[in-house]
């Protein structure tokens, strides 16, 4: 079976866009599956005077890179029609997509965020209130979604029928956004501010389920990729300091319309430090000098809002957490490189929480609870240029070894740079 998903393991900006775009080489198909452009990858690619040019994707999976690859929106996302239409236009201006070239597939059920839903998250964030999320409008999108006045993307093919689901919506939001000072807009204005993208999107909108069921059946190789990462998954992550998604490998099923039997591995990709982006509890953050060191070694800033990213030690227990409840069959360590230089590492490897010592994450104790560290020799050679794991520092490979030892979970690949090339493989992913 030929289903590989790609989960973040830790508060997300593992490194996924770099794993994913690999990974990308020897699949036939990228499906996205959850979250909207609240996430954020990084693509570096060549330009005509022989430079690099670097595009962010928000929303478009990595994979349309690839000439060859299919990439769908899944239906389990928030799709923001306006920032998508300025995505395709830098893939456009960057010669890495033709315009109506249907390597593209929006699900016709993914629901779109509109603007009174980025006016909603952004009122919010002002208050006292605020999780410090990206203010892309995915909270409230997904609030509608589940309150059944969320609008598909579908509903681009019919204006007038858009604008009355519009006009449901914003019956709900009024009082909402009148108690914060502001004046709704009127559906007449939604739709003639969406108007300008809806023809280039309606052509490329698809039953997506039924492209990936395609793919499956027809012995392709598809990748469902992740956003986000599993703490901040709405059911299983630090709540309610979480997305409002499923970003854990659950999400893969419902976000991409199809059974758990289209998915053979579950591959999670962790950094080898830990670092997250606006609040909630972090107890093995590090707000000190060595907090600073990861943060510039390893340019820890936000891709979508550009927040210094908060800094600290692997979490042990948290990525036994996260083999748990995405049942990981294989774990990819990324940013070995950003340690080369620390004269220690401390790792977190159990809580002490009001109810004793656990190895458990205590995900409902968190912020009181105490990590108790393991304090491991740094090495101060360089291992961007290590090919494989014999060729690492004996100190680093033995760091990695720990990791898979006290998760259970085999390491598939470790990433020891930024480059394609700063790779070692060590499981094949599709065998
Ligand atoms: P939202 O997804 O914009 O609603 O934000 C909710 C929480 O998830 C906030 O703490 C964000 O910083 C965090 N978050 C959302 N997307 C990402 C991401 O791609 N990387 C890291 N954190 C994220």
């Amino acid at each position: 079976m030929p289903g590989v998903t790609i989960v973040g393991a830790q508060w997300g900006d593992e490194g996924k866009g770099k794993i994913v775009d690999l990974l990308t080489e020897g699949a036939d198909l990228v499906v996205r599956y959850a979250g909207g452009p609240n996430a954020g990858h990084t693509l570096v690619i060549p330009n005509k005077t022989g430079g690099h040019d670097k595009i962010v994707v928000r929303l478009v999976p990595s994979g349309i890179l690839w000439p060859e690859t299919v990439c769908v929106l899944g239906n389990g996302m928030v799709v923001d029609p306006l920032a998508l239409s300025k995505e395709l236009d830098e893939l456009v201006g960057k010669g890495v997509w033709t315009e109506g070239d249907k390597r593209l597939v929006l699900s016709d059920r993914a629901h779109m965020i509109l603007p009174y839903h980025l006016l909603v998250d952004g009122l919010r964030e002002k208050g006292q209130f605020a999780v410090g999320t990206t203010k892309r409008g995915i909270g409230p999108a997904y609030e509608d979604k589940a309150r059944r006045n969320g609008v598909h993307l579908g509903a681009l093919r019919d204006l007038a029928r858009m604008e009355r689901h519009v006009a449901r919506a914003l019956d709900a939001w009024a009082p909402t956004i009148r108690a914060m000072g502001e004046t709704p807009p009127t559906p007449a204005d939604v739709v003639a501010a969406i108007r300008p993208v809806v023809d280039r999107l309606v052509n490329l909108l698809d039953d997506g389920s039924r492209v990936v069921d395609d793919g499956i059946r027809g012995g392709k190789k598809v990748i469902f990729e992740g956003a986000q990462g599993t703490l901040l998954d709405v059911d299983h992550g630090t709540y309610p300091y979480v997305t409002s998604s499923s970003a854990t490998s659950g999400g893969a099923c419902t976000g991409a319309g199809v059974g758990p039997t289209a998915i053979s591995r579950v591959v999670g990709i962790t950094k080898a430090y830990l670092t997250r982006v606006g609040g909630g509890p972090f107890p093995t953050e590090l707000n000190d000098e060595t907090g600073e060191t990861l943060r510039r070694n390893g340019g820890e800033f936000g891709a979508v809002t550009g927040r210094p990213r908060r800094c600290g030690w692997i979490d042990l227990p948290a990525l036994r957490y996260a083999r748990r409840v995405n049942g990981l069959t294989d774990l990819i360590v990324t940013k070995l490189d950003v340690l080369t230089g620390l004269p220690h590492i401390d790792v977190c490897v159990a809580y002490d929480t009001p109810h004793g010592r656990v190895r458990d994450l205590p995900i409902n104790d968190l912020d009181v609870a105490k990590p108790v560290y393991e304090r491991m020799p740094g090495w101060t050679e360089r291992v961007e240029t290590a090919r494989s794991l014999g060729e690492l520092p004996e100190k680093a490979r033995a760091y990695i070894e720990r990791i898979a030892r006290e998760v259970e979970v085999p390491i598939a690949m470790v990433s020891v740079g930024p480059q394609r090339e700063a790779t070692i493989p060590v499981r094949n992913l599709f065998a």
